[in-house]
């Protein structure tokens, strides 16, 4: 039980990922704050979740990250349901997917909006309380294709590579206040976000991790739960990579 105790705001926790951290804060102690974009979708990943932990304190709102009012709204929210804050996971993420030639401005947009500027929104509504707290712990989802690049995903790459400096800058910002800021950098995970892509795709992308799998959603929460609890209290300013050795 490594976050007895602590309060844990996750967004984009509807499914994937998100409800994957969710899910292993609550098994390791922490009571949670959940966001998506969609009432529908949090609403079903809070039943789902008290149906495994029955009379676990969830609180649960609909909030675009890319949305300076929203983001104040659920950070704010959360802090007066639970009376503070101590780990934000930006985990919501998008993808709009294409070559760059045939890429939109729209298409850049809503991805940076969502992946880059929602990063940003809710830690800035979220380290006001931490700051008063002299304490906190941020954890934003980065992705092995901000390390590298890709094809095809120009967009997505600059979003996740600019949650990197991003995180290094609240890093060095915030840490004489006690606050903690990493990243985390999975490779491919198998959820609703990687089903999309075609079979031929997959196995090349298979074919060249070193592990031979892909990964799933829990090695990422638990490589979040490690970043999140006081066993990681030396550690700032890092990028985990959970990739499989796609990356090295
Ligand atoms: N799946 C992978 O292979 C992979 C790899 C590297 C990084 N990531 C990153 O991990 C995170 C989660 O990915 P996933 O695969 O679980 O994705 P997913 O598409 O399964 O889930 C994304 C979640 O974000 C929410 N969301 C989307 N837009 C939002 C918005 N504007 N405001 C609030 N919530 C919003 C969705 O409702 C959903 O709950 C993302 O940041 C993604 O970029 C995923």
């Amino acid at each position: 039980m490594d976050l007895q105790g602590k309060v844990a705001v996750i967004t984009g926790a509807s499914r994937g990922i998100g409800f994957a951290i969710a899910e292993a804060f609550l098994a390791n102690g922490a009571k949670i704050a959940i966001c998506s974009s969609g009432e529908e979708g949090v609403n079903k990943a809070k039943e789902l979740l008290l149906s495994k932990y029955p009379g676990a304190d969830i609180f649960t709102a609909a909030a675009d990250v890319s949305k300076r009012e929203d983001c104040e709204r659920f950070i704010n929210g959360a802090a007066e349901h639970f009376g503070k804050i101590d780990i934000l996971v930006n985990n919501a993420g998008i993808t709009r997917d294409t070559l760059v030639m045939r890429m939109s401005e729209e298409d850049w947009d809503a991805v940076l909006n969502v992946n880059l500027k929602g990063a940003f929104l809710m830690s800035k509504a979220a380290v006001k309380l931490m700051v008063k707290q002299r304490s906190g712990c941020i954890i934003n989802m980065s992705s092995v294709v901000g390390q590298s690049g890709n094809a095809a995903q120009a967009n997505y790459s600059a979003s996740k590579a600019g949650v990197i400096g991003l995180t290094k800058s609240l890093a060095k910002e915030f840490a004489s206040r006690n606050i903690r800021a990493n990243a985390i950098a999975p490779g491919f995970v198998k959820t609703e976000m990687t089903e999309v892509l075609k079979e031929d795709i997959k196995k090349t992308v298979l074919e060249s991790i070193p592990l031979k799998r892909f990964a799933e959603v829990s090695d990422i929460a638990n490589a979040a739960v490690f970043l999140a609890s006081d066993n990681a209290g030396y550690i700032t300013g890092q990028v985990l990579a959970v990739n499989g050795g796609l990356y090295i």
